[in-house]
């Protein structure tokens, strides 16, 4: 079919579906025009409805298979269809990990402006330990139905606000459906309603729970919209805290703005600790609210012990430098096979927890610093003038900025160990590292978020 117009694509037609974008949709070409195709599978013959056409590509959804590509698979979750959350949950495990290094080769090679710098090498991807209640964190949603005023608390249905109010989740340790549950149920007796999004009205706007995979225990936090159901809070918090079990703490969390992000800057701890434990390179780590930590903690393990191996098998007693650095868990991990760690990191809470963390350890060479990381880095070079052999960047989605990954360079005498969950800024930046003069030894992705598109990679970099 020839395709000079998106006027020429039909609204409905068949399609093979080749690949898999980096937003899990699958990828059909006609004519080198693309369709991103919902819950298709590379290898699928699909009967597809077309939505939205722009100048050179389309979104559509599937009306019909015609012939299942061999890797389709029953879902593990029962609501995976609504739910916006595991959007490859029905492609076979290994050949998800498959697509995955696939992803990362085609960003690596669409942003690549430098076709002989190609030759990266992309090893297969680590699969995750456990692909079933992995998840360290869950943050739900709250809100509630019209009539009955019952709280409804679950993932959003993809591309939508509307919440699909989620009695079990595979993903999740299983513990955590009954805490929500129990929360569903015990915010009405309390009185408290759910947040109507958008009226920007109601009290309880989500609920996060950090769980441990090391004990089992779980610190809730109740994110609200105003502070004048205080009472009413309390009373709730108590009834977590003591009719469920393995709690280690309940807070409040203040956040009254009409705002994206979950967590307002307030939390109130009203029953038990601020933090729960996990266990990562047999190291103890106090993980909080507010405190980044890896979604997965088992790929997570993996990550620091891979990072710790290539490093014990290639320095003798080197200066590491972990920075973006979060509770300091490279750091810490590494400290094993350091000389000496400097951690920086620009949360409060984090570089508060970590200096409890090395304490309770007894670990006795890792420096930690509660600042930009760029300040930082420009800091340590005009006054410090220490060098380290291995820097370890682990910057948040959107990646580095220029300025800091030349500070970086600048302080570094031998490897940079890039730690990403954006393929396409760790490669943008790459790129810009590349045309520095450095080398990309390879890329070694790992699953860290099983069933979903998302995919960490580390990156080894010589300078
Ligand atoms: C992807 S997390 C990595 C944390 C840690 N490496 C880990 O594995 O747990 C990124 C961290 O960078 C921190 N961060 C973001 N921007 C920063 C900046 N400009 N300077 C220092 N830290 C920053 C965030 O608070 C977060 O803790």
């Amino acid at each position: 079919m020839q395709i000079t117009n998106k006027k020429d694509v039909p609204e409905e037609l068949i399609v093979d579906i080749e690949k898999l974008s980096n937003l899990g949709y699958g990828i059909a070409k006609l004519d080198g025009y693309v369709i991103f195709v919902e819950g298709a599978c590379p290898g699928d013959k699909v009967k597809i409805k077309v939505g939205k056409k722009n100048k050179n590509f389309a979104n559509a959804k599937v009306i019909e298979i015609i012939e299942p590509s061999p890797y389709r698979t029953e879902p593990i979750c029962p609501m995976q269809k609504v739910c916006g959350a595991c959007q490859l949950q029905f492609i076979d495990y290994e050949y998800q990990l498959k697509l995955k290094k696939q992803i990362v080769e085609d960003t690596f090679f669409s942003i690549f402006r430098d076709n002989s710098k190609n030759n990266i090498e992309i090893r297969d991807t680590i699969a995750s330990p456990k692909n079933k209640e992995y998840r360290h964190k869950i943050q739900y949603p709250v809100s509630e139905t019209k009539e009955s005023k019952r709280i409804l608390a679950g993932y959003y249905k993809p591309a939508s606000h509307e919440i699909v109010n989620i009695k079990y989740c595979p993903i999740q340790p299983s513990y955590c459906d009954n805490i929500i549950e129990f929360i569903r149920q015990a915010a009405q007796d309390c009185g408290i309603s759910g947040y109507n999004e958008k009226k920007h009205a109601g009290d309880l706007k989500h609920v996060v729970i950090r769980t441990s995979a090391y004990n089992g225990k779980n610190l809730v936090i109740l994110v609200v919209n105003s502070t004048r159901i205080f009472d009413k809070l309390k009373k709730l918090a108590s009834r977590i805290y003591k009719e469920l079990d393995n709690i280690a703490g309940v807070g409040v969390n203040f956040n009254p703005q009409k705002t994206n992000l979950i967590l307002g800057k307030e939390t109130q701890i009203l029953e038990g600790n601020n933090f729960i434990e996990e266990k990562l390179c047999d190291k103890v780590f106090k993980v909080g609210a507010e405190t980044f930590f890896q979604v997965n903690p088992f790929t997570a393990n993996n990550i620091f012990e891979y990072i710790k191996k290539y490093i014990s098998e290639n320095f003798k007693d080197p200066m590491i430098l972990d920075a973006y650095a979060g509770i300091s868990t490279f750091g810490i991990c590494l400290s094993d096979v350091a000389k000496k760690v400097v951690t920086v990191e620009e949360v409060k809470a984090s570089t508060d927890l970590a200096s409890k963390i090395i304490k309770e350890n007894g670990i006795k060479n890792v420096e930690i610093h509660n600042m930009d990381a760029g300040k930082f880095f420009e800091k340590e070079l005009n006054t410090k003038g220490r060098k380290f052999d291995i820097t370890v960047l682990d910057p948040p989605r959107k990646g580095c900025t220029e300025e800091s990954l030349n500070y970086a360079l600048k302080l570094t005498s031998n490897k940079i160990i890039y730690v990403s969950c954006n393929p396409a800024t760790l490669a943008r930046d790459l790129n810009y590292l590349v045309e520095k003069g450095c080398k990309v030894e390879f890329i070694q992705p790992f699953d860290m978020f099983p069933h979903t598109y998302h995919i960490e990679n580390v990156a080894v970099i010589s300078v």
